[in-house]
């Protein structure tokens, strides 16, 4: 299941971030592509709000990972820096973990995903206009088929 929507500013990006949290469970693989800039960072700290993190959530790219704890755990990946390896099996542990893993750049560790996860890819339209194909396959698939149906209204 594919859904294509647009967001027209960082309220409106906070709002879907938001609508999403109500979904988020133990095992919730969710995968950020786009450009630098795009948003990926953003979003996951508006979902990290909604999820009722206080700490300060920022990029994690020299780190790999940032664990925050605070009722259901977020493992907030980013994995630029493996491009060109493509994989790092420390990330297994979170990615099939208990919490909520997000993982920014996914494309780049397609090796080590699993069959089922939720996607958004995020499209810069202008300084504060975002295009976003969401994608969920497997139980995901319902997800976002719930969300297109809830803003198509
Ligand atoms: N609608 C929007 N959604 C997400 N980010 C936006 C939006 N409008 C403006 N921005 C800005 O775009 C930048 C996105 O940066 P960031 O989240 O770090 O991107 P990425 O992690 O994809 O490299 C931020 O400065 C953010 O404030
Ligand atoms: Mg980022």
């Amino acid at each position: 299941m594919k859904w294509l929507t647009k967001v027209h500013d960082l309220s409106e990006m906070d709002q879907l971030a938001k609508s999403l949290s109500g979904y988020l469970k133990p095992g919730f693989v969710l995968g950020l592509g786009g450009d630098l800039g795009s948003g990926k960072t953003t979003f996951t700290q508006f979902l990290a709000k909604h999820m009722g993190i206080r700490e300060t959530v920022n990029s994690p790219t020299f780190t790999l990972l940032k664990i925050y704890r605070n009722g259901l755990p977020l493992y907030h990946m980013d994995v630029y820096r493996l491009e060109s390896i493509g994989y790092d099996y420390e990330l297994d542990d979170f990615i099939y973990g208990n919490g909520v893993a997000v993982i920014e750049w996914y494309p780049y560790i397609g090796q080590m995903l699993p069959q089922e996860m939720l996607t958004l890819n995020i499209r810069a339209i202008d300084e504060k206009a975002r295009e976003i194909t969401m994608e969920g396959s497997g139980a995901y698939a319902r997800i976002v088929e719930d969300l297109a149906d809830r803003y198509s209204h």
